[in-house]
């Protein structure tokens, strides 16, 4: 008989459970919780998009395999973005469209990495980029990032973590969990030392329009010397709240994207014809659509942030983008697992516990307002009551 606990491999077996997901599934089984921790937009995504992308599919077609790096037609659309917004100037065999930005970050590492290979991580981060290097067999380093300095990755701290064997550093702007935005000027000294250690950069751009107070986005792509050795991620699940059509792409050079499409043509075949349809009427939707979410966004962050600040033992900065707030909790003399494990159980809200996000994320909780104003007052009444014991 077959010896159950040998069927899975090393990678099955040593790769974690997320952590995230882990805290969901805990959450489920309380009553009446107000969930902060989900990134994802509450939005549904517009009946503008759903409707123009049913009548293409139904025009075109659409129900049978695409080619691997997805519609011409969507890359042609995705090209035109980049032009219009990112001054990027490129062409569509340089994009490849994927099963969400996820599949495109792991996909970029899968044609990038091999074992000896190491990877910097600005710390706080994404949880999936460690999982997904650790997929490659290549070495996760963890460049520190503070909050003094508002997050932001710092040169020195980045320069000290590059050795011989260092082929990529991955970018997350603007950031999750920590909503900082890298500016041109912060891009411009990152690409220096990019250029200088011939450093391939994977640069996360999925909350690319969630940007506040007037400022813009910007795309390090766009720098001298930089479209060569950049592989800009974007995501179509923030931008239009389409998290379930699992749609998002990279645009790097021909040549990458060409042995990325070897890869995904064994194991994903295409990107799914429907979503495709459905992120071209998106792309071709008016930009209304982008503004009226984001102007919610704004006024939730600026309530959020300023009910945070009145509560005694904890203290948050106005992140600049996406739509979390790292919450610093040191003051409160416990750990995070104890911040959130409290908040769980007597104040019924959860929140995820900043060392999910790295060892910097220690002493902070990430808090998602993807919520409406009413219901994210409510949570602070709880978050009150918890913390200052009242
Ligand atoms: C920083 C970051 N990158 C990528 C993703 C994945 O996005 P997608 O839904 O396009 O796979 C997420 C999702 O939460 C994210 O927060």
């Amino acid at each position: 008989m077959m010896q159950v606990k040998d069927i899975f491999s090393k990678r099955a077996k040593e790769i974690a459970y997320p952590k995230i997901r882990e805290i969901f599934d805990r959450a489920n089984k309380f009553e009446n919780v107000i969930s902060l921790g989900i990134g994802e937009p509450d939005f549904d995504t517009d009946p503008m998009i759903i409707n123009k992308a049913f009548e293409l599919v139904k025009e075109k077609k659409s129900t049978h395999y695409t080619p691997v790096p997805g519609y011409k037609e969507l890359r042609e659309a995705i090209v035109t973005k980049y032009e219009e917004e990112n001054k990027l100037k490129i062409n569509y065999e340089e994009v490849i469209v994927t099963h969400g930005a996820q599949y495109a970050l792991t996909l970029a590492m899968l044609t990038l990495l091999n074992p000896k290979d190491e990877i910097l991580i600005p710390d706080p981060y994404y949880p999936s980029y460690p999982s997904q290097v650790f997929l490659t067999g290549a070495t996760s380093v963890f460049v520190p990032t503070f909050e003094k300095d508002g997050f932001k990755i710092k040169a020195k701290n980045l320069e000290k973590k590059i050795t011989k064997r260092t082929k990529l550093l991955i970018l997350n702007t603007p950031n999750n969990p920590t909503g900082a935005v890298l500016g041109k000027d912060d891009l411009k000294e990152i690409s220096n030392i990019a250029i200088k250690n011939d450093l391939i950069v994977i640069s996360d751009e999925a909350y690319e329009t969630i940007v506040y107070d007037g400022k813009k986005h910007f795309c390090i792509a766009s720098l001298p010397g930089m479209k060569e050795r950049t592989i800009t991620i974007n995501s179509f699940s923030k931008r239009y709240a389409m998290t379930g059509w699992r749609i998002g792409y990279a645009v790097t050079t021909k040549e990458i994207i060409r042995n990325m499409m070897k890869i995904s043509g064994y194991n994903l075949s295409c990107p799914c014809s429907v979503s495709q349809q459905a992120a071209i009427a998106a792309l071709k939707s008016t930009s209304s659509i982008i503004r009226k979410m984001n102007l919610e966004y704004e006024e939730r962050r600026n309530f959020i942030v300023a009910e945070l600040n009145k509560i005694k033992g904890i203290s948050c900065k106005k992140p600049e983008g996406a739509f979390y707030v790292f919450v610093n909790i040191k003051e409160t003399g416990k750990s995070s697992e104890q911040i959130y494990n409290e908040l769980l159980t007597k104040g019924k809200v959860v929140v995820i516990p900043g060392y999910a996000f790295g060892k910097q994320g220690e002493g902070y909780v990430r808090i998602a307002y993807t919520l409406p104003i009413d219901r994210l007052r409510e949570a602070i009444k709880r978050i009150r009551k918890v913390v200052e014991k009242e």
